[in-house]
C-alpha cells in the first residue's frame, strides 16, 4: 500500500492533457493499486492519474461499494443528462450543481492489457465523466455554469490550501483529511 499526495488545483498537472498507456506493466499495475489505496484513505469515489502527479490516462473508482479501473478510455455520452452536486479531491471541502449525462458506456483497457466495457448510470456516470475530463486536463469547474463558476473561483480564492499554495508559489499541498466532499469528491 503506497499513499499518494493528491495535486491540488493550482497544480499545472491537473490542466495538462494525459499520455495514452502503452506499456501493460508491473509498474501499471502498481499505479492502479497507488490510485486506489489513495482514493480510498482520502475518501474520494473516483480518483485520476494525474491528480497523483501521473500523467498517464489512468483512473479508478469506487462507487455502490464497487472498485473499479480503466485505462485510455473512450466515452459515449446519453444525451439524457443529470443535475446533482459534484467535488472534487484536488478542490478540498467544495462542491457544487455540476449537470452530466446520466448514462454512459465507457471502452477502454484494464490493467491486463484486456479490452473491457463499463456501462454506468447515475452516480457512475458522473465519476466516469468526471475523471476522464482529468484526464483530458480538463476540472469539474470547468463544467458549471456562468454563475456557479463565479461562485466557486471565488470560494477556491478564499480557501486556505488554495492561499497556501500562492503564497509558496509552490504546487499546493494536502493538509487536511477528510476532504469533506459530502461522499462525492472524484
Ligand atoms: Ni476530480
Amino acid at each position: 500500500m503506497s499513499l499518494q499526495q493528491i495535486r491540488l488545483f493550482g497544480d499545472p498537472v491537473l490542466v495538462t492533457p494525459a499520455s495514452p498507456v502503452v506499456d501493460f506493466d508491473k509498474e501499471l499495475r502498481k499505479l492502479v493499486q497507488d490510485l486506489t489505496d489513495t482514493m480510498i484513505a482520502a475518501p474520494g469515489a473516483g480518483l485520476a492519474a494525474p491528480q497523483i502527479g501521473v500523467s498517464l490516462r489512468v483512473f479508478v473508482w469506487d462507487v455502490d461499494e464497487q472498485l473499479g479501473h480503466l485505462i485510455n478510455p473512450s466515452l459515449d455520452l446519453s444525451e439524457e443528462t443529470q443535475e446533482g452536486d459534484e467535488g472534487c479531491l484536488s478542490f478540498p471541502s467544495l462542491s457544487y450543481p455540476t449537470k452530466r449525462a446520466m448514462r454512459v458506456v465507457a471502452k477502454g483497457w484494464n490493467m491486463h492489457g484486456e479490452p473491457v466495457v463499463v456501462e454506468g448510470s447515475e452516480l457512475l456516470a458522473r465519476a466516469i465523466q468526471h475523471e476522464t475530463d482529468h484526464l483530458d486536463g480538463i476540472v469539474f469547474i470547468d463544467r458549471l455554469d456562468v454563475e456557479t463558476r463565479k461562485i466557486a473561483m471565488k470560494d477556491i480564492r478564499e480557501s486556505e490550501w488554495f492561499a497556501e499554495s500562492i503564497s509558496k508559489g509552490t504546487s499546493p499541498t494536502i493538509k487536511i483529511s477528510p476532504h469533506n466532499t459530502f461522499g462525492k469528491g472524484f
